[in-house]
């Protein structure tokens, strides 16, 4: 009898334990919080001494007021769409920006800072807030939620937050490619190892800290930034080949890394997260996508211009920004970010949903 009753309790503490992991697994997301850099900042490096800036005009000029936030975008980021997917804001702001408190973050935040890496060294280029600082700041982020909504709401929303990551092109093409340090130290591969075993931490470090569902960002096909078209004389200004292949090589050990820890970490929920084969669909036959031109951005002269060089005052930035796959020379417009939103929503974080 005795031993039935605890059999019993014991059947029901496991049944208990069950659904709880149930309710878990299908919680609603009650926040978005990102790390990364300039495809998600929304402000953050108006707060910092750094070049690395876009709260100015023409910035923003489709955005809600036609507000420069800091977004280097003309709109909207693919976090934005991805928050309003997902029922909350249309907005994640950004940590540091003053325009906004707890109550707003609470819903949604962002510690990314354009100009970033994985890479100390990255960050270091313009001055701009290392991955590791982002971390800091959640860590305070957490205290204030805590203050905010009390100890169990607080673990419920960090526990069941997406936590979005997206960072990695500035360690090749603001650092690697562009400062001899990096490359005599290691050969590309190895930089990708190294910039992995960093992954690896941040992403075992947020875990421990509470986070379980997780979208770990691949790199775009960043040999077809204007940018580095523009560079690419000797091939009449096509995509640099090297630079897209570099990022496929990377996200294929980014998505082995995800696979790795997922089996590693009980309860992760690690997805990744790829943007590079929808941006090269669009870049390459951007009219099916209802845009007109993929190889020059809106901004400028559309070359080499983004922070303060896509400048109000040049009488080449284009009016209607929606017919054009990139804003400044290195970032995508508010259509396209709606794009590679609506397609990782639909793919990668569809089980979140
Ligand atoms: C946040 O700001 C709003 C107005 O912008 C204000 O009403 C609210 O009291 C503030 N909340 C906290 C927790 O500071
Ligand atoms: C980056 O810098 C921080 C702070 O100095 C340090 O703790 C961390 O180990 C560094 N990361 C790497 C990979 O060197
Ligand atoms: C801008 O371009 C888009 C796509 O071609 C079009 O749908 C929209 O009407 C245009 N907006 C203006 C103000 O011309």
């Amino acid at each position: 009898m005795e031993s039935s009753h605890t059999l019993l309790a014991a059947a029901l503490l496991r049944l208990h334990l069950f659904l709880i992991i149930i309710v878990t697994a299908r919680a609603k997301v009650p926040a978005i919080i990102v790390f990364g850099d300039s495809s998600v900042d929304a402000g953050n490096n108006n707060q910092v001494p750094t070049i690395a800036r876009s709260n100015f005009r023409p910035y923003g000029r489709d955005f809600d007021g036609g507000k420069p936030t800091g977004r280097f975008c003309n709109g909207r980021l693919a976090t934005d769409f991805i928050s309003e997917a997902f029922g909350l804001r249309p907005l994640v702001p950004a940590y540091l920006d003053p325009a906004y408190n707890i109550s707003d973050f609470a819903v949604g935040v962002t510690f990314a800072s354009a100009g970033t890496g994985y890479d100390n060294a990255t960050s270091d280029v313009l001055g701009v807030i290392p991955l590791w600082r982002e971390l800091e700041y959640y860590k305070d982020y957490q205290r204030r939620l805590r203050a905010y909504l009390g100890d169990w709401k607080a673990i419920d929303t960090l526990t069941n937050a997406l936590y979005i990551i997206s960072i990695g092109t500035n360690d090749f093409l603001e650092n690697y490619y562009s400062f001899p340090l990096r490359r005599t130290q290691y050969t590309v591969g190895a930089y990708q190892e190294f910039l992995l075993g960093i992954a690896r931490n941040f992403i075992v470090n947020l875990h421990s800290l509470g986070a379980r569902k997780i979208s770990l960002g691949g790199l775009p096909p960043m040999g077809c930034m204007p940018l580095e078209r523009a560079q690419n004389l000797a091939n009449g200004n096509d995509c640099m080949e090297t630079y897209n292949i570099v990022a496929m090589r990377f996200n294929a050990k980014l998505y082995d890394l995800v696979m790795k820890l997922n089996k590693e970490i009980p309860g992760l929920q690690l997805v990744f997260s790829n943007p590079f084969y929808i941006l090269l669909q669009i870049i390459t036959n951007p009219s099916l996508y209802g845009f007109e031109v993929s190889e020059r951005a809106c901004c400028a002269t559309g070359t080499f211009e983004m922070g303060y060089t896509c400048s109000e005052i040049s009488l080449f930035t284009c009016t209607n920004a929606t017919k054009y796959v990139f804003w400044d020379a290195f970032h995508p417009t508010q259509q396209t970010n709606r794009m590679v939103a609506e397609h990782v929503v639909k793919t990668a974080l569809s089980n979140f949903l």
